[in-house]
């Protein structure tokens, strides 16, 4: 296999893919992220058996592959996540269920669900407080399609598994054995109740229903205030009446003036 090309990415294509990564997603990266963009779509170039990378950038955004266009903006997203991250959300969760039994589905959204993790800490927990007889739902969506294709398939390194406690890890992961032995997968009941689609925030939703808590953590961000306060408008609109909103703890959606009230740290209700 040949080394991986050294070579710089020139100013003009930087911008080039910042452009067409800011108009798929929304994000704008910084000059900051020079080297970062260098970096994966060097390894991109080299997978496709391109050594200069600026005429592979021109290549890619001056013509009609799909596939490598879906391929620049998922290796350009960031998509760090892992199981119960962030855990007094899956404890304010359980807490939700053990005050009040939901009289019919539950249903619960993993808005930028990157590679399943969060989604699948959802469906373990609505797993051990409602059972497998009441009806509850989790969905998962993330504007990269390669992340929303590895959440489907529900395998995971075995390594994530650390991050889940015991309790969970013993009822609703299954260890692989042989040549699995490295891997783990989610059990069958949580995978029938749990599913992904491609969705970006920023353009109208797609129609998956309406819920009673939505996870939108980590991916605000990335933004600034005008189209943060754009994305959460939209996601509320798929929040039910008194329904649940939860970003991530780093994430303030104060002075948006939005339809919601504080309930707790990083956890709100619509108003
Ligand atoms: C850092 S991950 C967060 C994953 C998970 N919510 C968590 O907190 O662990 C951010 C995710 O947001 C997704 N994302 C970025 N821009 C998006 C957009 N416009 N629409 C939908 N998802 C987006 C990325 O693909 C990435 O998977």
């Amino acid at each position: 296999m040949a080394a991986l090309t050294e070579q710089a990415i020139s100013q003009r294509s930087f911008e080039a893919v910042v452009s067409y990564f800011e108009a798929q997603s929304g994000i704008r990266l910084g000059p900051d992220k020079q080297a970062l963009v260098q970096g994966r779509v060097q390894k991109m170039a080299h997978e496709r058996g391109e050594r200069d990378l600026d005429r592979f950038i021109n290549q890619v955004l001056g013509g009609d592959d799909e596939s490598a266009l879906t391929q620049l903006v998922d290796r350009l997203t960031t998509n760090e996540t892992y199981f119960f991250r962030e855990p007094e959300h899956f404890q304010f969760l359980g807490q939700l269920l053990a005050q009040q039994k939901p009289a019919g589905m539950f249903r619960v959204w993993s808005a930028a669900s990157s590679s399943g993790e969060e989604a699948y800490s959802i469906a373990m927990v609505l797993a051990d407080r409602l059972g497998l007889t009441r009806p509850w739902e989790v969905i998962g969506t993330d504007l990269s399609t390669e992340v929303v294709r590895k959440a489907n398939q529900a395998r995971y390194p075995i390594t994530h598994a650390d991050d889940i406690p015991d309790y969970y890890k013993q009822r609703y992961c299954l260890k692989g054995h042989g040549a699995q032995s490295a891997h783990m997968m989610m059990a069958k009941p949580l995978r029938e109740r749990t599913r992904f689609i491609t969705a970006n925030l920023l353009e109208p939703l797609p129609d998956i229903g309406s819920f009673d808590v939505i996870f939108l953590r980590n991916m605000l961000i990335y933004f600034d205030m005008a189209t943060k306060a754009d994305i959460v408008r939209r996601v509320l609109t798929r929040l039910k009446p008194h329904g649940h909103l939860l970003p991530g703890h780093s994430e303030s959606l104060a002075n948006l003036e939005l339809p919601i009230k504080p309930v707790r740290t990083a956890v709100y209700q619509h108003a």
